[in-house]
């Protein structure tokens, strides 16, 4: 029987799906070697040096690219970034043209951020170097979910049997997709709570429980994970108004009281402090995770950058 040559046998990181639960955990273990060294003065390993890692961005972003841009930098890797105006790029043909264009160029990794669901794959099928999704759409967004699961990891000591409920507006969340994939993988007890109109509809056969009540979605929580509400993937008509979205969905510190005592905030970022979040909650060091987030994203970005390009590298045993 052939078994895997090693435990990351795939080319790209498009997504969390169809990843196996050890290879998700794989690459947090490997992490945490880089929280280290982020941690230290001298911030550098030349392992990536002389390759070439294309940001490919056509959507805003400001933290994603920032923590790519410093993951590959930080590995040795010549980095460069590519902003296109979403506006101004043709889906299908000019999508693959601009991916033909970067492959012509030998980029050894391409990072893309895309608004079209589906875009990276379609890239990924085109090139020649591994590609990293850093968003695309509503689908996935896979490298913030690990990042997440690292956090969770390292501050409750495991993921295994924890209440996780994931808060807001689902509807129009990659974070909340690959969320909900990479931790009911580890086992987690994922729960969705939001607004009827911005949860999908058969959520549940993603193996999650769904609430539109907040309180009884928060009852007992671990982790409460906060969405921003995406209201530029919104032409109207999804929620009343921001402040009633407060009033009923807003993490607040009386709301907080409903989740297990010691239970761990999470956003995303970037947030509306006052719609999903009120910034009592969202500073308080002792309940708040989410300037650690922000530190292990670029922690696992190395991760990933690494293990994709060890093929590409030589390095025994990952051919
Ligand atoms: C998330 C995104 O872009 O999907 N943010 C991020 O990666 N920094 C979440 C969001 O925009 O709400």
């Amino acid at each position: 029987m052939p078994t895997d040559p090693h435990p990351f046998p795939h080319r790209h990181l498009t997504g969390i799906y169809g990843l196996q639960p050890w290879e998700i955990s794989f690459l947090l273990d490997e992490a945490e070697q880089w929280i280290a060294l982020n941690r230290g003065t001298a911030k550098h390993d030349d392992r990536l040096a002389g390759l070439t890692l294309i940001n490919a961005f056509f959507e805003n972003s400001t933290r994603t690219l920032l923590s790519f841009e410093i993951a590959g930098k930080r590995l040795g890797a010549d980095v460069v970034n590519m902003h296109v105006a979403a506006s101004s790029v043709k889906k299908g043909e000019t999508l693959i043209d601009t991916a033909m264009t970067l492959n012509a160029m030998r980029a050894d990794m391409i990072v893309i951020r895309h608004e079209a669901s589906g875009a990276v794959h379609l890239i990924a099928d085109k090139v020649d170097c591994p590609v990293l999704n850093a968003g695309d759409g509503r689908h996935e967004h896979p490298t913030q979910a690990l990042l997440d699961a690292l956090t969770i990891r390292r501050r409750k000591g495991r993921i295994d049997g924890l209440r996780v409920a994931i808060c807001g507006d689902v509807l129009h969340s990659r974070v909340a997709r690959s969320n909900i994939l990479a931790l009911t993988a580890l086992n987690a007890e994922v729960r969705v709570v939001g607004p009827p109109t911005l949860l999908p509809p058969a959520i549940e056969r993603m193996g999650v429980t769904a609430y539109t009540d907040f309180d009884a979605g928060l009852d007992g929580a671990d982790v409460v994970m906060m969405l921003r509400l995406q209201r530029e993937r919104m032409a109207g008509g999804f929620v009343p108004s921001p402040r009633e979205y407060h009033a009923l969905y807003g993490l607040t510190p009386e709301r907080l009281e409903r989740a297990a005592p010691d239970a761990l905030v999470m956003h995303p970022g970037p947030m509306n402090r006052g719609v999903e979040i009120s910034s009592s909650v969202a500073d308080d060091a002792e309940r708040s995770a989410i300037i650690e987030q922000v530190e292990m994203g670029v922690a696992v970005r190395m991760a990933c950058l690494d293990v994709l390009t060890r093929a590409r590298r030589g390095v025994p045993g990952w051919n």
